[in-house]
Protein backbone atom coordinates (compact mmCIF):
# COMPACT_ATOMS: atom_id res chain seq x y z
CA UNK A 1 0.00 0.00 0.00
CA UNK A 2 2.75 2.29 0.22
CA UNK A 3 3.69 2.32 -3.23
CA UNK A 4 -0.15 3.79 -3.51
CA UNK A 5 0.75 6.41 -1.43
CA UNK A 6 3.69 7.51 -3.26
CA UNK A 7 1.91 7.71 -6.52
CA UNK A 8 -0.73 10.12 -7.18
CA UNK A 9 -4.12 9.41 -8.81
CA UNK A 10 -2.88 10.44 -12.76
CA UNK A 11 0.31 8.50 -12.54
CA UNK A 12 -2.28 5.24 -12.00
CA UNK A 13 -3.74 5.79 -14.89
CA UNK A 14 -1.37 6.58 -17.08
CA UNK A 15 -0.23 3.35 -15.57
CA UNK A 16 -2.71 1.36 -17.13
CA UNK A 17 -2.96 2.75 -20.71
CA UNK A 18 1.04 3.78 -20.84
CA UNK A 19 2.52 0.54 -21.41
CA UNK A 20 4.32 2.02 -24.00
CA UNK A 21 7.24 1.78 -21.83
CA UNK A 22 7.30 -1.91 -20.72
CA UNK A 23 9.75 -3.02 -23.07
CA UNK A 24 12.33 -1.54 -21.71
CA UNK A 25 12.01 -2.80 -18.01
CA UNK A 26 12.89 -6.61 -17.48
CA UNK A 27 9.88 -8.62 -17.49
CA UNK A 28 10.00 -9.70 -13.68
CA UNK A 29 9.88 -6.31 -12.79
CA UNK A 30 7.02 -5.40 -15.21
CA UNK A 31 4.55 -7.74 -14.35
CA UNK A 32 4.82 -7.04 -10.37
CA UNK A 33 4.45 -3.23 -10.90
CA UNK A 34 1.21 -4.28 -12.77
CA UNK A 35 0.22 -6.80 -10.40
CA UNK A 36 1.21 -3.96 -7.70
CA UNK A 37 -0.95 -1.33 -9.78
CA UNK A 38 -3.99 -3.12 -9.91
CA UNK A 39 -4.19 -4.35 -6.53
CA UNK A 40 -3.77 -0.19 -5.48
CA UNK A 41 -6.98 0.62 -7.82
CA UNK A 42 -8.92 -2.05 -6.58
CA UNK A 43 -8.35 -1.58 -2.93
CA UNK A 44 -8.82 2.77 -3.49
CA UNK A 45 -11.36 2.94 -6.69
CA UNK A 46 -14.53 5.50 -6.15
CA UNK A 47 -13.25 6.21 -2.65
CA UNK A 48 -10.73 9.30 -2.93
CA UNK A 49 -11.85 12.68 -1.53
CA UNK A 50 -12.65 15.27 -3.99
CA UNK A 51 -10.80 19.12 -3.94
CA UNK A 52 -12.61 20.36 0.30
CA UNK A 53 -15.38 22.98 -0.18
CA UNK A 54 -14.00 26.06 0.11
CA UNK A 55 -14.82 27.97 3.88
CA UNK A 56 -15.68 31.51 3.99
CA UNK A 57 -11.94 33.48 5.44
CA UNK A 58 -9.95 30.01 5.70
CA UNK A 59 -7.62 28.14 3.97
CA UNK A 60 -7.23 24.18 3.40
CA UNK A 61 -3.78 22.39 3.79
CA UNK A 62 -2.64 20.89 1.71
CA UNK A 63 -5.08 21.74 -0.86
CA UNK A 64 -5.42 18.89 -3.57
CA UNK A 65 -7.76 17.65 -6.32
CA UNK A 66 -7.98 14.07 -4.61
CA UNK A 67 -7.47 12.82 -1.47
CA UNK A 68 -6.99 9.65 -0.08
CA UNK A 69 -9.02 7.58 2.52
CA UNK A 70 -6.63 8.65 5.33
CA UNK A 71 -5.19 11.56 4.04
CA UNK A 72 -5.63 14.86 6.63
CA UNK A 73 -6.50 18.24 5.85
CA UNK A 74 -6.62 21.31 8.24
CA UNK A 75 -8.72 24.07 7.99
CA UNK A 76 -7.15 26.88 9.59
CA UNK A 77 -8.68 30.94 9.24
CA UNK A 78 -6.72 33.30 7.66
CA UNK A 79 -4.85 35.89 9.28
CA UNK A 80 -7.58 38.42 10.53
CA UNK A 81 -9.87 35.97 10.78
CA UNK A 82 -10.66 33.83 14.35
CA UNK A 83 -13.30 30.46 14.95
CA UNK A 84 -14.10 30.31 18.09
CA UNK A 85 -13.40 26.41 18.04
CA UNK A 86 -9.94 27.13 16.81
CA UNK A 87 -9.23 25.22 13.17
CA UNK A 88 -10.66 21.73 12.19
CA UNK A 89 -8.75 18.29 10.82
CA UNK A 90 -10.44 16.05 8.49
CA UNK A 91 -9.71 12.72 7.75
CA UNK A 92 -10.42 11.86 4.40
CA UNK A 93 -13.04 8.83 5.36
CA UNK A 94 -13.05 5.28 3.40
CA UNK A 95 -16.58 6.30 2.02
CA UNK A 96 -14.72 9.45 0.32
CA UNK A 97 -16.73 11.69 1.35
CA UNK A 98 -15.64 15.08 3.35
CA UNK A 99 -17.57 15.29 7.14
CA UNK A 100 -19.63 18.25 6.91
CA UNK A 101 -16.92 21.49 7.85
CA UNK A 102 -18.47 23.56 10.85
CA UNK A 103 -15.69 25.97 10.90
CA UNK A 104 -16.50 29.45 10.49
CA UNK A 105 -13.88 32.13 10.25
CA UNK A 106 -15.23 35.56 11.60
CA UNK A 107 -13.06 38.81 11.55
CA UNK A 108 -11.43 39.89 14.30
CA UNK A 109 -12.50 42.89 16.22
CA UNK A 110 -10.84 45.91 17.34
CA UNK A 111 -11.12 48.03 20.56
CA UNK A 112 -13.99 50.19 20.74
CA UNK A 113 -13.34 53.32 18.78
CA UNK A 114 -16.40 55.07 18.33
CA UNK A 115 -15.59 57.86 20.47
CA UNK A 116 -13.03 60.65 20.45
CA UNK A 117 -12.71 63.58 23.06
CA UNK A 118 -13.68 66.48 21.08
CA UNK A 119 -13.73 64.97 17.75
CA UNK A 120 -15.62 62.43 15.48
CA UNK A 121 -15.21 59.08 14.55
CA UNK A 122 -16.28 57.79 11.15
CA UNK A 123 -16.70 54.19 10.42
CA UNK A 124 -18.91 50.94 9.73
CA UNK A 125 -17.58 48.37 12.15
CA UNK A 126 -14.65 47.81 14.04
CA UNK A 127 -13.65 44.30 12.60
CA UNK A 128 -10.74 43.69 10.44
CA UNK A 129 -9.73 45.18 7.73
CA UNK A 130 -11.93 47.83 8.23
CA UNK A 131 -10.39 51.73 8.42
CA UNK A 132 -12.14 54.73 10.67
CA UNK A 133 -10.87 57.95 10.20
CA UNK A 134 -10.91 61.03 13.02
CA UNK A 135 -11.89 64.13 12.77
CA UNK A 136 -11.72 67.03 15.82
CA UNK A 137 -13.72 69.57 16.48
CA UNK A 138 -13.36 73.47 15.87
CA UNK A 139 -9.96 74.50 17.84
CA UNK A 140 -8.64 71.04 18.40
CA UNK A 141 -6.30 69.76 16.48
CA UNK A 142 -5.59 65.74 15.91
CA UNK A 143 -2.91 64.64 17.47
CA UNK A 144 -1.92 61.42 15.96
CA UNK A 145 -3.24 59.73 12.68
CA UNK A 146 -6.71 60.52 11.19
CA UNK A 147 -7.66 57.16 9.90
CA UNK A 148 -6.55 53.70 11.55
CA UNK A 149 -6.89 50.53 10.51
CA UNK A 150 -8.17 47.10 12.40
CA UNK A 151 -5.07 45.09 11.97
CA UNK A 152 -5.12 41.29 11.62
CA UNK A 153 -4.10 41.04 15.28
CA UNK A 154 -7.19 42.83 16.07
CA UNK A 155 -5.40 45.79 17.45
CA UNK A 156 -5.30 49.52 15.67
CA UNK A 157 -2.86 50.95 13.91
CA UNK A 158 -1.12 53.53 14.17
CA UNK A 159 -3.02 53.79 17.27
CA UNK A 160 -5.66 56.41 17.96
CA UNK A 161 -5.29 59.89 17.80
CA UNK A 162 -6.51 62.75 20.38
CA UNK A 163 -7.60 65.79 19.92
CA UNK A 164 -5.77 68.19 21.47
CA UNK A 165 -6.13 71.43 21.79
CA UNK A 166 -5.02 74.25 19.46
CA UNK A 167 -2.78 76.53 20.87
CA UNK A 168 -1.30 79.41 19.65
CA UNK A 169 2.63 80.87 20.41
CA UNK A 170 3.01 84.12 21.58
CA UNK A 171 2.41 86.62 18.99
CA UNK A 172 4.88 88.56 17.33
CA UNK A 173 4.56 92.18 18.14
CA UNK A 174 4.60 94.01 15.26
CA UNK A 175 7.06 97.51 14.70
CA UNK A 176 6.32 100.33 17.23
CA UNK A 177 3.70 98.57 19.29
CA UNK A 178 3.24 97.02 22.65
CA UNK A 179 0.93 94.70 23.90
CA UNK A 180 -1.62 96.26 25.74
CA UNK A 181 -3.94 93.49 26.81
CA UNK A 182 -2.95 89.38 26.27
CA UNK A 183 -2.88 86.83 29.09
CA UNK A 184 -1.47 83.67 27.99
CA UNK A 185 -3.76 80.82 29.21
CA UNK A 186 -1.92 77.58 28.01
CA UNK A 187 1.28 77.99 29.98
CA UNK A 188 3.21 80.57 27.52
CA UNK A 189 0.54 79.92 24.89
CA UNK A 190 -2.86 80.82 23.94
CA UNK A 191 -6.03 78.43 23.51
CA UNK A 192 -8.25 78.97 20.35
CA UNK A 193 -9.66 82.40 19.76
CA UNK A 194 -8.10 83.86 22.91
CA UNK A 195 -7.56 87.31 22.00
CA UNK A 196 -4.54 90.06 22.24
CA UNK A 197 -5.05 93.74 21.92
CA UNK A 198 -2.09 95.93 20.60
CA UNK A 199 -1.28 99.18 21.27
CA UNK A 200 0.82 101.87 18.92
CA UNK A 201 3.33 103.86 20.89
CA UNK A 202 3.20 107.51 21.21
CA UNK A 203 2.96 109.39 18.25
CA UNK A 204 2.76 105.72 16.16
CA UNK A 205 -1.03 105.12 14.14
CA UNK A 206 -2.73 101.72 14.09
CA UNK A 207 -3.42 100.83 10.65
CA UNK A 208 -5.03 97.26 11.12
CA UNK A 209 -7.41 95.44 13.55
CA UNK A 210 -5.88 96.27 16.98
CA UNK A 211 -7.11 92.75 18.11
CA UNK A 212 -5.63 89.60 17.13
CA UNK A 213 -7.64 86.17 17.84
CA UNK A 214 -5.66 82.60 17.98
CA UNK A 215 -6.90 80.58 15.10
CA UNK A 216 -7.84 77.27 14.61
CA UNK A 217 -4.70 77.04 12.23
CA UNK A 218 -2.95 77.60 15.73
CA UNK A 219 -1.52 81.05 14.27
CA UNK A 220 -3.36 84.68 15.05
CA UNK A 221 -4.64 86.40 12.37
CA UNK A 222 -2.97 89.35 11.13
CA UNK A 223 -1.49 91.46 12.91
CA UNK A 224 -2.03 95.62 13.12
CA UNK A 225 0.56 98.22 11.73
CA UNK A 226 1.79 101.06 13.78
CA UNK A 227 3.43 104.00 11.54
CA UNK A 228 4.77 106.97 11.82
CA UNK A 229 2.47 109.47 10.48
CA UNK A 230 3.53 113.21 9.35
CA UNK A 231 1.52 115.39 7.86
CA UNK A 232 2.97 118.40 5.77
CA UNK A 233 2.71 122.12 6.89
CA UNK A 234 -0.86 123.17 5.90
CA UNK A 235 -0.90 126.00 2.73
CA UNK A 236 -2.24 129.55 3.42
CA UNK A 237 -4.92 130.11 1.53
CA UNK A 238 -5.70 133.38 -0.45
CA UNK A 239 -6.92 136.15 1.59
CA UNK A 240 -6.76 134.24 4.52
CA UNK A 241 -4.17 132.37 7.50
CA UNK A 242 -3.64 129.34 8.92
CA UNK A 243 -2.46 128.79 12.51
CA UNK A 244 -0.75 125.11 13.03
CA UNK A 245 1.79 124.32 16.37
CA UNK A 246 5.26 125.78 16.30
CA UNK A 247 7.16 122.22 15.78
CA UNK A 248 9.26 121.28 13.19
CA UNK A 249 7.13 118.35 11.66
CA UNK A 250 3.31 117.87 12.39
CA UNK A 251 2.21 114.54 13.35
CA UNK A 252 -1.04 112.75 13.64
CA UNK A 253 -3.92 114.52 15.11
CA UNK A 254 -2.38 118.00 15.17
CA UNK A 255 -4.91 120.25 14.29
CA UNK A 256 -4.32 123.41 11.92
CA UNK A 257 -7.00 126.84 12.23
CA UNK A 258 -7.78 128.54 9.33
CA UNK A 259 -9.18 132.12 8.87
CA UNK A 260 -9.92 134.88 6.10
CA UNK A 261 -9.38 138.16 5.74
CA UNK A 262 -12.13 140.63 6.35
CA UNK A 263 -14.85 140.05 3.47
CA UNK A 264 -13.40 137.01 2.67
CA UNK A 265 -15.55 133.46 4.07
CA UNK A 266 -13.74 130.37 4.91
CA UNK A 267 -15.43 127.61 3.20
CA UNK A 268 -14.79 124.58 5.14
CA UNK A 269 -14.29 123.96 8.63
CA UNK A 270 -11.94 125.78 10.55
CA UNK A 271 -10.22 123.77 12.36
CA UNK A 272 -8.41 120.61 10.14
CA UNK A 273 -6.63 117.63 11.62
CA UNK A 274 -3.56 115.24 10.63
CA UNK A 275 -5.37 112.40 9.57
CA UNK A 276 -3.42 109.14 9.46
CA UNK A 277 -3.11 108.91 5.97
CA UNK A 278 -0.45 111.90 6.51
CA UNK A 279 -2.78 114.52 4.80
CA UNK A 280 -5.23 117.07 6.37
CA UNK A 281 -9.34 116.40 6.84
CA UNK A 282 -9.43 119.47 4.80
CA UNK A 283 -8.14 122.24 2.70
CA UNK A 284 -10.48 125.38 3.27
CA UNK A 285 -10.00 127.87 1.27
CA UNK A 286 -11.42 131.81 1.13
CA UNK A 287 -14.26 132.96 -0.73
CA UNK A 288 -14.46 136.59 -1.98
CA UNK A 289 -18.02 138.34 -1.39
CA UNK A 290 -19.97 139.60 -3.58
CA UNK A 291 -21.19 143.37 -4.82
CA UNK A 292 -24.76 144.28 -5.17
CA UNK A 293 -25.99 143.26 -7.96
CA UNK A 294 -28.87 146.25 -8.07
CA UNK A 295 -29.31 149.34 -6.33
CA UNK A 296 -32.39 148.62 -4.69
CA UNK A 297 -34.66 145.47 -4.27
CA UNK A 298 -36.79 143.82 -1.73
CA UNK A 299 -36.10 140.34 -1.22
CA UNK A 300 -36.60 137.70 0.92
CA UNK A 301 -33.61 137.08 3.33
CA UNK A 302 -34.06 133.71 5.41
CA UNK A 303 -38.10 134.12 5.46
CA UNK A 304 -38.21 137.41 5.78
CA UNK A 305 -38.39 140.96 3.56
CA UNK A 306 -35.53 142.77 3.94
CA UNK A 307 -34.57 145.56 1.43
CA UNK A 308 -31.41 144.21 -0.26
CA UNK A 309 -29.48 147.41 0.01
CA UNK A 310 -30.01 147.98 3.88
CA UNK A 311 -29.63 144.88 4.98
CA UNK A 312 -26.16 143.87 2.54
CA UNK A 313 -24.62 147.15 2.79
CA UNK A 314 -21.15 145.80 2.90
CA UNK A 315 -22.29 143.19 0.21
CA UNK A 316 -23.07 139.70 0.42
CA UNK A 317 -20.53 137.19 2.28
CA UNK A 318 -19.83 133.97 -0.21
CA UNK A 319 -22.55 131.05 0.64
CA UNK A 320 -25.33 133.79 1.55
CA UNK A 321 -28.74 133.49 -0.52
CA UNK A 322 -31.31 135.85 -1.06
CA UNK A 323 -34.71 135.61 -3.14
CA UNK A 324 -35.56 138.24 -5.74
CA UNK A 325 -39.45 138.65 -6.12
CA UNK A 326 -40.53 138.33 -10.04
CA UNK A 327 -44.27 139.47 -11.60
CA UNK A 328 -46.25 136.95 -13.66
CA UNK A 329 -47.87 139.36 -16.30
CA UNK A 330 -50.76 137.18 -17.18
CA UNK A 331 -52.06 136.25 -13.79
CA UNK A 332 -50.98 139.23 -11.82
CA UNK A 333 -49.29 137.41 -9.22
CA UNK A 334 -46.12 137.42 -7.81
CA UNK A 335 -43.04 134.49 -7.31
CA UNK A 336 -39.58 134.27 -6.10
CA UNK A 337 -36.62 133.00 -7.69
CA UNK A 338 -33.23 131.68 -5.31
CA UNK A 339 -29.90 133.75 -6.34
CA UNK A 340 -26.56 133.19 -4.00
CA UNK A 341 -23.70 134.55 -4.15
CA UNK A 342 -20.08 132.79 -4.92
CA UNK A 343 -17.17 133.22 -4.75
CA UNK A 344 -17.51 137.17 -5.82
CA UNK A 345 -20.42 136.69 -8.20
CA UNK A 346 -23.81 136.92 -7.59
CA UNK A 347 -26.25 136.01 -10.52
CA UNK A 348 -29.82 138.01 -10.72
CA UNK A 349 -32.49 136.15 -11.89
CA UNK A 350 -33.52 136.99 -15.21
CA UNK A 351 -36.97 137.52 -14.19
CA UNK A 352 -36.67 140.09 -11.72
CA UNK A 353 -37.17 143.93 -13.26
CA UNK A 354 -35.56 146.84 -11.38
CA UNK A 355 -37.27 149.73 -11.27
CA UNK A 356 -36.63 153.21 -12.23
CA UNK A 357 -36.40 155.47 -8.76
CA UNK A 358 -39.16 157.31 -10.85
CA UNK A 359 -41.24 154.88 -11.63
CA UNK A 360 -42.72 155.45 -8.34
CA UNK A 361 -46.84 154.76 -9.29
CA UNK A 362 -45.35 150.96 -10.55
CA UNK A 363 -46.23 148.65 -8.08
CA UNK A 364 -42.89 146.55 -6.65
CA UNK A 365 -43.30 142.87 -7.01
CA UNK A 366 -42.61 142.29 -3.64
CA UNK A 367 -46.22 143.97 -3.05
CA UNK A 368 -48.18 141.82 -5.51
CA UNK A 369 -49.93 139.38 -3.88
CA UNK A 370 -48.13 136.00 -4.43
CA UNK A 371 -49.20 133.17 -7.17
C1 LIG B 1 -7.03 52.85 5.15
O1 LIG B 1 -6.08 53.78 5.63
C2 LIG B 1 -4.82 53.68 5.02
C3 LIG B 1 -3.92 54.69 5.67
O2 LIG B 1 -4.24 54.85 7.00
C4 LIG B 1 -4.94 53.96 3.54
O3 LIG B 1 -3.67 53.79 2.93
C5 LIG B 1 -5.92 52.99 2.94
O4 LIG B 1 -6.11 53.34 1.58
C6 LIG B 1 -7.24 53.07 3.66
N1 LIG B 1 -8.15 52.09 3.12
C7 LIG B 1 -9.41 52.36 2.90
C8 LIG B 1 -10.25 51.24 2.38
O5 LIG B 1 -9.90 53.46 3.15
C1 LIG C 1 0.04 64.39 21.53
O1 LIG C 1 -0.35 63.32 22.37
C2 LIG C 1 0.67 62.81 23.15
C3 LIG C 1 0.14 61.63 23.91
O2 LIG C 1 -1.17 61.39 23.63
C4 LIG C 1 1.16 63.89 24.11
O3 LIG C 1 2.23 63.42 24.88
C5 LIG C 1 1.62 65.07 23.31
O4 LIG C 1 1.97 66.12 24.17
C6 LIG C 1 0.52 65.54 22.38
N1 LIG C 1 1.03 66.58 21.53
C7 LIG C 1 0.40 67.73 21.37
C8 LIG C 1 1.01 68.69 20.43
O5 LIG C 1 -0.65 67.99 21.95
C1 LIG D 1 7.48 80.26 29.52
O1 LIG D 1 8.52 81.10 29.08
C2 LIG D 1 9.49 81.32 30.03
C3 LIG D 1 10.45 82.36 29.50
O2 LIG D 1 10.74 82.11 28.15
C4 LIG D 1 10.21 80.00 30.32
O3 LIG D 1 11.19 80.19 31.30
C5 LIG D 1 9.17 79.02 30.83
O4 LIG D 1 9.76 77.75 31.01
C6 LIG D 1 8.04 78.90 29.87
N1 LIG D 1 6.98 78.12 30.46
C7 LIG D 1 6.39 77.13 29.82
C8 LIG D 1 5.31 76.40 30.54
O5 LIG D 1 6.70 76.81 28.69
C1 LIG E 1 -11.31 93.58 15.22
O1 LIG E 1 -11.34 92.19 15.40
C2 LIG E 1 -12.34 91.77 16.33
C3 LIG E 1 -12.19 90.29 16.50
O2 LIG E 1 -10.92 89.88 16.30
C4 LIG E 1 -13.70 92.11 15.78
O3 LIG E 1 -14.69 91.73 16.71
C5 LIG E 1 -13.77 93.59 15.53
O4 LIG E 1 -14.99 93.87 14.90
C6 LIG E 1 -12.64 94.04 14.64
N1 LIG E 1 -12.66 95.45 14.56
C7 LIG E 1 -12.60 96.09 13.40
C8 LIG E 1 -12.62 97.58 13.44
O5 LIG E 1 -12.50 95.49 12.33
C1 LIG F 1 -2.47 80.84 9.50
O1 LIG F 1 -2.20 79.56 9.02
C2 LIG F 1 -3.02 79.18 7.92
C3 LIG F 1 -2.75 77.73 7.60
O2 LIG F 1 -1.40 77.47 7.61
C4 LIG F 1 -2.72 80.09 6.74
O3 LIG F 1 -3.54 79.74 5.65
C5 LIG F 1 -3.00 81.51 7.16
O4 LIG F 1 -2.64 82.37 6.11
C6 LIG F 1 -2.22 81.87 8.41
N1 LIG F 1 -2.69 83.17 8.84
C7 LIG F 1 -1.86 84.19 9.06
C8 LIG F 1 -2.47 85.47 9.50
O5 LIG F 1 -0.66 84.07 8.93
C1 LIG G 1 -6.11 111.54 2.43
O1 LIG G 1 -5.50 110.38 1.87
C2 LIG G 1 -6.38 109.28 1.81
C3 LIG G 1 -5.56 108.08 1.37
O2 LIG G 1 -4.71 108.40 0.34
C4 LIG G 1 -7.53 109.59 0.87
O3 LIG G 1 -8.40 108.50 0.83
C5 LIG G 1 -8.27 110.79 1.40
O4 LIG G 1 -9.29 111.13 0.49
C6 LIG G 1 -7.32 111.94 1.59
N1 LIG G 1 -8.06 112.99 2.28
C7 LIG G 1 -8.10 114.22 1.81
C8 LIG G 1 -8.91 115.19 2.60
O5 LIG G 1 -7.51 114.54 0.79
Amino acid sequence: MTGCKLMGHHERKETHFGTVHAKFIPMAAQVLFLFLSILCHVATAGRTCPKPDESPFATVVPLRNFYDPGDQIVYSCLPGYYSPGGYRRFTCPLSGIWPVNTLRCMPRVCPFAGILENGAVRYTTFEYPKNISFSCNAGFVLNGTDSAKCNEKGDWTPSLPVCSPVTCPPPSIPKFAILSDYKPRAGNNSFYQDKAVFQCLPQYVMFGNDTVTCTTHGNWTELPECRDVKCPFPTRPDNGFVNHPAKPVLDYKDKATYGCHETYVLDGPEVVECSKFGNWSAQPSCKASCKLPVKKATVLYEGEKVKLQEKFKNGMLHGQKVSFFCKNKEKKCSYTEEAQCRDGTIEVPKCFKEHSALAFWKTDASDVKPC
